[in-house]
């Protein structure tokens, strides 16, 4: 109690030193320790005595108002530091900007009101009993106030503190009822602190101070975080680029503090520092000589500052101290955009690659577009184009951005692969490994610098027009073609999406299907002849699921043959049908590494089919129960996968998915061992009672939750259970279900499992698999987290984002309770 006291009066203290000489008696009798309070002091009156004139504070009353007009007089802290009122707007004379900036330094501004937009010369701001202060045009009417962050408190004073904080207090001595550092802009400043949920935000550009495409943020999980913000465009990557790791209790982060010394922090319920942003390597210049501030810069670079207090010349200007060390490259320009940094500079610049053009020709740091039609939009309104590929010079692309992957193919085929497949924007060729990427429309990362010697190749349309699409002369058995392509190691991974041309070879014809040209965001929309001649008429069947048969087929044309899998849906309810089209389509948006990829998709009187990229390496049935046992490692990245794609469809996508039919038959594997969940969102396509009876049909010790028999409602908790199923699965290379095994106790694998742990026998579960036993550890956790999964009452599971933390071991495993309600409930 004393220390949180401590800290938050501490910090109060500093941000209204003047109010506070008032309140000594309080804080005497709030704060035991008088040793702490006489440091506090000392130290406080030493940091801030250069701020500390002999002023008091300088209380403004209700009523009182400033006007935009040039010259025009502002509200300065009493030490002169600070001010507050209209910045003129860059090199505008008639636009300004309500602000909060260095009144001894030119130029910058710490603080702004109006969501960042400027105002007419003319405009005023007045303090107000009621609303606080009030942003009135030329004309009188309110264009920002602060009324809503009130709470219905009223104003009677209002000042600027030597902090830099604009405070709005009810009476001369009380506590702020509004104060400009609860509501950063893109700057904090020493004192100031964040709390959960708080951000800063990068403005737009240099020149534009509205809210940007970057942010750092106090996640409610106690994660402060960096991170892009662009929800306007559903793929854009808003992964964090920088992360403190401050969700762990009892190291979970509350505030993030910008103490007096100048050092930033997350700071955990009771007052420590669980992460310092700035390393401890670093000399944080004194504050007595030094002013400083962190900013987030419209290029998302977080940088702390400092410039002397003391100067002659005006040239001085702000040193950097430090910045988070992101590579800024691959965030810090908008979409297909090439960055250039400057280690020198520690800044970055944006180039559009040619034959792309700003979006906003006033944005340089924002995105290109193309001049010419991407091949995503081939064939739209009737217009082909015809494609070139462009050489980037020294240019590399993030490789986790990498949208298709291969090895040991020419930089040749890398670039024909590029130029047939309708979603490649950009191909790179690596050759001392023989890597091709293809990345696809709206790329990020692209990253200009001389010391690289990779080559990167830009498609660009080559000004040839058609109506007619581009054929591939070349007419090939497609037979010889796809023994060709088993047999060649080009294409390993086959996930050459070429829909673009709606052509499919098939005995030795050419034949050409009109489509109706409706579209959709990603997927296609094949009608039900191209299918039934891709699967050479639903010929060869891969597999049979809950919702209907997958059968193997081939689409494309020339080199661009793509093998997908294409699945017949069986019966669909009426409701569901009339939400097909929405519900494939966001299925189809739904992209993560760990989820098998929807192609498209085709409606046609009642067929409703699903065509999907087709994996080669089969599923996690066949890896683990096959004739031999894969590596512990295997599992390992397998298990870790599966809870990856399943936390994104639970909470991180757009729209909420639950799988509901999770099972090994569902899992498949890319050459890689990475795990790719399938047939995700189509639990909500089918009848509702078709779902329960078909995956009742697998008996009570299969993968299904127990609440589907009990007529509770199914949540997402159903998924963890059946992940905790496959766990154990994983874990023991046997299904979960045995009733061949020679010892009849062991037959239920979820009952075995419970046994084998309370009763200290992890061998015998694993089987005495060397490898595992080996890996006591991690074996245990596993066990206790597959265990803590198939927990009969589903609020005692964990949700996935715990599932994958405690995987990776970030997380410690409370030990699973006892199976008591297990032996009563499905035994
Ligand atoms: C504003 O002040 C500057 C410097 O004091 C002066 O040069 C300029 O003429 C003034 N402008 C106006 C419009 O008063
Ligand atoms: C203050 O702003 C709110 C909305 O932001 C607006 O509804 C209200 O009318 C404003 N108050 C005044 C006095 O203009
Ligand atoms: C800043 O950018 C926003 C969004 O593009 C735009 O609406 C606004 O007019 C711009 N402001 C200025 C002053 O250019
Ligand atoms: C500021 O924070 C750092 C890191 O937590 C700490 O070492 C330093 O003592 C703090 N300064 C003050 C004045 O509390």
């Amino acid at each position: 109690m004393g220390m949180v006291v401590l800290d938050s009066l501490y910090l109060y203290l500093a941000s209204s030193f003047y109010w506070f000489k008032n309140q000594k008696s309080l804080f005497l009798t709030m704060v035991k320790p008088l040793s702490y309070i006489f440091s506090f002091f000392t130290a406080l009156i030493l940091l801030l005595s250069p701020s500390i004139s002999a002023q008091s504070r300088s209380n403004i009353p209700v009523g009182n108002s400033l006007s935009a007009i040039i010259n025009g007089s502002s509200w300065l802290s009493p030490s002169g530091d600070f001010a507050f009122g209209f910045h003129q707007y860059l090199n505008h004379t008639n636009l300004f900007l309500l602000a909060i900036w260095y009144a001894k330094i030119p130029d910058t501004i710490v603080w702004f009101a109006n969501e960042g937009n400027p105002v007419p010369q003319g405009s005023s701001v007045t303090i107000t009993t009621d609303e606080g202060l009030i942003l009135s045009n030329p004309q009188g009417s309110n264009l920002w106030n602060t009324s809503s962050d009130l709470n219905g408190n009223v104003v009677s004073y209002g000042f600027m503190s030597d902090t830099g904080n604009m405070i709005l207090t009810s009476s001369s001595d009380s506590n702020p009822v509004w104060q400009s550092f609860e509501h950063p802009t893109d700057t904090l400043l020493p004192t100031q602190v964040m709390n959960i949920e708080g951000a800063v935000d990068s403005r737009l550009s240099e020149t534009n101070f509205t809210k940007g495409r970057y942010q750092l943020r106090l996640q409610t999980d106690g994660n402060a975080v960096l991170h892009v913000m662009d929800q306007t465009i559903y793929w854009a990557d808003t992964r964090p680029y920088f992360a403190s790791n401050t969700w762990n209790p009892p190291n979970q982060g509350k505030q993030v503090i910008y103490n007096v010394s100048g050092q930033m922090y997350v700071a955990a319920e009771n007052g420590t520092a669980v992460y310092n942003f700035i390393p401890e390597d670093t000399v944080i210049v004194s504050s007595r000589d030094y002013y400083q501030r962190v900013t987030l810069s419209f290029y998302g670079l977080l940088t702390w500052y400092y410039h002397p207090r003391n100067f002659t010349n005006n040239e001085v200007g702000w040193s950097k101290m430090y910045s988070i060390i992101v590579n800024i490259c691959n965030v810090g320009c908008g979409f297909n955009s090439i960055c250039s940094y400057d280690d020198v500079a520690h800044s970055i610049s944006c180039d559009c690659p040619s034959h792309y053009s700003l979006v906003d020709p006033t944005d340089k740091y924002g995105s290109c577009k193309p001049d010419f039609q991407l091949s995503e939009d081939d064939g739209k309104d009737g217009v082909f184009v015809e494609y070139n590929l462009v050489r980037l010079q020294n240019t590399k692309f993030d490789s986790d951005k990498c949208d298709k992957r291969f090895e040991g193919i020419t930089e040749e085929q890398c670039k024909s692969s590029c130029l047939g497949d309708r979603f490649c924007a950009v191909a790179t060729w690596v050759g001392d490994k023989d890597t091709c990427c293809k990345y696809k429309p709206l790329f990020s990362g692209g990253n200009h610098d001389r010391k690289v010697s990779e080559t990167a190749w830009l498609k660009v349309g080559n000004g040839t027009y058609s109506t007619a699409p581009l054929i591939t002369k070349e007419k090939t058995k497609l037979n010889t073609v796809v023994s060709v392509l088993l047999g060649g190691s080009v294409f390993v991974n086959l996930g050459l999406l070429m829909v673009g041309f709606f052509f499919i070879y098939r005995k030795k014809q050419l034949r050409s299907v009109k489509q109706p040209r409706k579209e959709y965001d990603n997927v296609h929309c094949f009608s039900y002849k191209v299918l039934e001649e891709a699967t050479d008429g639903f010929k060869e069947e891969l597999g049979r699921g809950a919702f209907g048969a997958v059968y193997k087929g081939v689409i494309g044309a020339g080199n661009y043959l793509t093998f997908v899998a294409v699945k017949k849906l069986d019966r669909i309810s009426n409701n569901a049908d009339k939400e097909f089209e929405t519900e494939v389509n966001t299925i189809g948006k739904t992209h993560h590494k760990n989820l098998v990829r929807l192609v498209g998709f085709c409606k046609e009187g009642d067929q409703r089919l699903l065509v999907y990229e087709f994996m080669r390496n089969g599923s996690l049935a066949d890896f683990l129960f096959g004739d031999h046992r894969p590596s512990w490692e295997a599992r390992i990245k397998t298990s870790e996968g599966i809870a990856r794609g399943l936390l994104y469809l639970h909470e991180e996508c757009s729209t909420q998915i639950i799988h509901c039919d999770i099972k090994p038959q569902n899992i498949l594997l890319d050459d890689h061992q990475n795990a790719l969940i399938a047939d995700f969102g189509i639990a909500k396509l089918m009848a509702q009672n078709q779902t329960h009876t078909t995956t009742a049909i697998r008996g009570t010790k299969g993968y299904v939750a127990p609440e589907w028999f009990k007529n509770k409602p199914v949540t997402l908790k159903v998924d963890v259970y059946s992940f905790g199923v496959i766990l154990l699965e994983i874990i023991c290379c046997r299904r979960s279900v045995c009733m061949d095994r020679i010892e009849e106790e062991e037959a239920i694998l979820t009952d075995w499992a419970f046994d084998c742990y309370f009763s200290n026998r992890l061998d015998q579960l694993v089987n005495d698999d060397i490898e595992a036993i080996s890996d006591i550890i991690r074996l245990k956790r596993f066990v206790k987290i597959s265990l803590w999964c198939i927990q009969e009452d589903p609020s005692l599971r964990p949700s996935m984002r715990a599932v994958t933390q405690m995987l990776e071991g970030l997380v410690e495993v409370p030990a699973p309770p006892c199976p008591t309600s297990i032996a009563s409930g499905t035994r």
